[in-house]
């Protein structure tokens, strides 16, 4: 008897083993319930296409690859308790993750201790990639997002007094604000009011009260959709009729769902349109609308981009150990992404354009892309201005050039 339940055990264990050593396990860390659902949610949607199209291509060096995913529950505590968990139990050979830089911060801090590589795909707050050299992302980075924003206010909008309603319990949105009041005041512009509040708490009538007093013609709101859209409404509610502009943040169909008409009018920076008319985003939009019956936000096709950037690496390293796998995710060069060029710098970081979407009859819609100074089209080939005046400028303003 202890004879047979030794074999079986024997059994198990080697096909166990024959499995895990046939596909190639990849964990994704993400927010699949909270309050940041969605951004979890499109992420991990974006991934397993990538994972897919891959796989019917032959996989990763010969084997298939199989996608593992954690919920964090949009807590920055899970950050490290899940990453820990893929990396020691679930085996996998690499991260990606997390989307919400705080919980980027914990769950990238285990993973670079572990020697395990972590590619985020859209964690923006600088300080993610001073975290070490198993930590990269493939999207740009706040002090850049913030430029963005303040450029936009001052030249397409020509406000020169913004408000800023921070979340000062994220990472993203106190970075992101830090960043905003810095470039915008070199611009010439002035900060009238700042004000924090507790993300989850959906009253904010007390700072928007101040707001309302300052003086200020727009308010930039660095924090996360479900909250941004709360103050939306509140602000309306208060006679507040100045537009608000935010960043990446925003980027969910909760948020228009949760705002209603209170979101149309309102500006924010992203990482990519689906209405760019490049092949790379054609070609995703329709292949994700085929799978997912929808049109993909910005979180679908950076899962997808940072999913394809470390497959690439994979093909490129030579073994899929941390140290070689992440010195080739590092040397990542003019990665033909569908949010753009990737190569990664010194730092592990993408150097990127942002667009700039406006909310208009409850759907967000390209009005500009803007590039890091001296890179871009409009350095290759001068091109015309472009600065619609009242920022409201057509759609296809910039992106066809490219
Ligand atoms: N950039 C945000 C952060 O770092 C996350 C985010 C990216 C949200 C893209 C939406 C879209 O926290």
């Amino acid at each position: 008897m202890k004879l047979l339940w030794m074999l079986v055990v024997a059994i198990v264990a080697a096909t166990a083993c024959n499995k895990s050593s046939d596909k190639i396990k990849v964990g994704h860390y993400a927010s699949m319930t909270g309050s940041e659902a969605t951004f979890g949610v499109s992420t991990d949607q974006g991934i397993r296409l990538a994972a897919e199209e891959r796989n019917k291509a032959g996989g990763v060096k010969g084997k298939q690859v199989d996608i593992i995913t954690g919920d964090t529950a949009s807590k920055a505590t899970e950050g490290g308790t899940v990453v820990t968990r893929l990396i020691t139990q679930d085996n996998v050979v690499a991260l990606l993750g997390e989307v919400a830089s705080s919980i980027t911060l914990a769950g990238g801090d285990v993973a670079q201790k572990l020697g395990v590589p972590d590619i985020t795909p859209s964690s923006t707050n600088v300080r993610v990639t001073d975290l070490g050299d198993m930590v990269s992302r493939v999207c740009f980075t706040d002090d850049f997002q913030a430029w963005v924003v303040a450029k936009f206010v001052r030249d397409n909008l020509k406000f020169d007094k913004a408000a800023i309603l921070y979340d000062q319990g994220q990472a993203y949105s106190k970075g992101f604000a830090e960043f905003f009041n810095k470039s915008f005041t070199a611009m010439g512009g002035e900060i009238v009011a700042n004000e924090a509040y507790s993300g989850g708490n959906p009253d904010a009538s007390a700072q928007l009260q101040t707001i309302k007093g300052s003086g200020a013609q727009i308010i930039f709101l660095p924090g996360y959709y479900g909250d941004a859209a709360n103050f939306m409404k509140q602000a309306k509610s208060k006679g507040i009729e100045i537009p608000f502009i935010g960043g990446d943040g925003w980027d969910s169909e909760d948020l228009i769902k949760i705002a209603g008409a209170a979101a149309n009018g309102n500006y924010f920076s992203n990482h990519y349109s689906h209405e760019e008319k490049r092949k790379e985003v054609q070609d995703f939009v329709a292949a994700y609308k085929a799978k997912y019956g929808k049109v993909p936000d910005g979180l679908a096709a950076l899962g997808y981009d940072a999913a394809r950037v470390l497959f690439d690496a994979m093909d490129r390293a030579g073994s899929l150990e941390g140290k070689a796998l992440g010195a080739a995710i590092a040397a990542t060069k003019d990665f033909k992404g569908v949010t753009g060029n990737i190569t990664m710098d010194a730092k592990r970081n993408a150097q990127k354009k942002a667009v700039i979407l406006k909310i208009e009859n409850g759907a967000p819609h390209l009005v500009t892309d803007i590039w890091p100074e001296g890179t871009g089209p409009a350095e290759k080939a001068p091109a015309p201005e472009k600065k619609p005046a009242d920022g409201s400028g057509s759609a296809d303003a910039a992106p066809e050039k490219k």
